[in-house]
């Protein structure tokens, strides 16, 4: 196991807030060089509860392992349920890097860093990034436990990766278009594997304090169904550098004033841990349709 040192030597010795983008590039060096594989084609990012999809995805054992401190220079994440690992493993004949865990915006991590994962991801090759999370469920039709596609997001963090300095000249202009930021072509693949899927808009708040119930009814008029702390900021990243997103949100809790009871925290973890396995065969089987 490198020290953070030696793991910030690997990566170029550069440090992620001060050019993500050459951090991402040595990371994706790293990463071609541990595991062997020059490119790798999809990333898929498991959030809060959904260790046990990555039982589906990647066996332990299987593939290589490495860890967030490996790509960059950041502390290990801090959330229960964040195993912060990256495995590349062939799920359904891809090529994928799957990251047990994200890094987000209320442990303290600028946008930089909060999207590491993701711009090493698309510097090692991967074209499509499904970004998974834990969600409160604003629209009263969903039960605990339900899987929703990502249709669009309400980014509420007030941030994003793009600000700043410009990319270098070699990348595309942070002018990104966020028209279909979560891809049709492959929500509807997913819908082929489960036509009942729903779909819904996520509102990303920064927590990491669950909302009030007048927020949430605030968010249900914005037009969100669903509501959590991460992913916007990386979808986002992800849309920059060309790839295509698809987001899957595990509703783990009715939001506040939705249910009967408040948020709790372990009931969060509780309900990922129960209901996630399915999520990793759903997305094996949505793999399983990339051409
Ligand atoms: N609010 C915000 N984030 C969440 C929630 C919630 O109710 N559930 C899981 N992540």
């Amino acid at each position: 196991m490198p020290t953070r040192a030696a793991a910030l030597l690997l990566c170029g010795g550069v440090v992620v807030t001060q050019d993500p983008y050459a951090a991402a590039d040595a990371a994706a060096a790293l990463v071609a060089e541990r595991t062997g594989h020059v490119s790798h084609h999809v990333a898929v990012v498991l959030g809060s509860g959904w260790n046990p999809a990555a039982d589906l995805l990647c066996p332990p054992g299987d593939g290589v392992e490495l860890s967030f401190a490996d790509l960059g220079d950041r502390p290990a994440p801090s959330v229960a349920g964040h195993v912060g690992k990256v495995r590349s493993v062939e799920v359904a004949g891809h090529r994928t890097l799957v990251f047990l865990g994200r890094v987000h915006l209320y442990e303290g991590h600028p946008p930089a860093t909060v999207v590491h994962n993701v711009r090493t991801a698309c510097a090692a090759g991967c074209d499509v990034v499904v970004l998974t999370n834990a969600a409160g469920g604003i629209n009263p039709s969903y039960d605990v436990g339900q899987l929703v596609l990502i249709r669009d997001h309400v980014n509420l963090t007030a941030m994003s990766p793009l600000s700043g300095p410009p990319p270098p000249a070699a990348y595309p202009v942070r002018f990104v278009d966020l028209t279909d930021a979560y891809s049709p072509r492959l929500r509807t693949l997913a819908r082929d594997v489960d036509p009942s899927l729903p779909e819904g808009v996520y509102a990303a708040l920064t927590g990491p304090h669950f909302e009030t119930p007048a927020e949430i009814s605030m968010l249900r008029r914005l037009g969100a169904d669903l509501v959590g702390m991460s992913t916007a900021l990386e979808a986002i990243a992800a849309r920059h550098l060309g790839a295509e997103v698809l987001g899957v949100s595990l509703v783990t809790n009715a939001a506040a004033g939705v249910g009967d009871s408040g948020v709790d925290h372990g009931e969060v973890v509780a309900a990922g841990e129960a209901h996630a396995a399915s999520a990793g065969s759903l997305i094996a089987s949505i793999l399983a349709r990339l051409p």
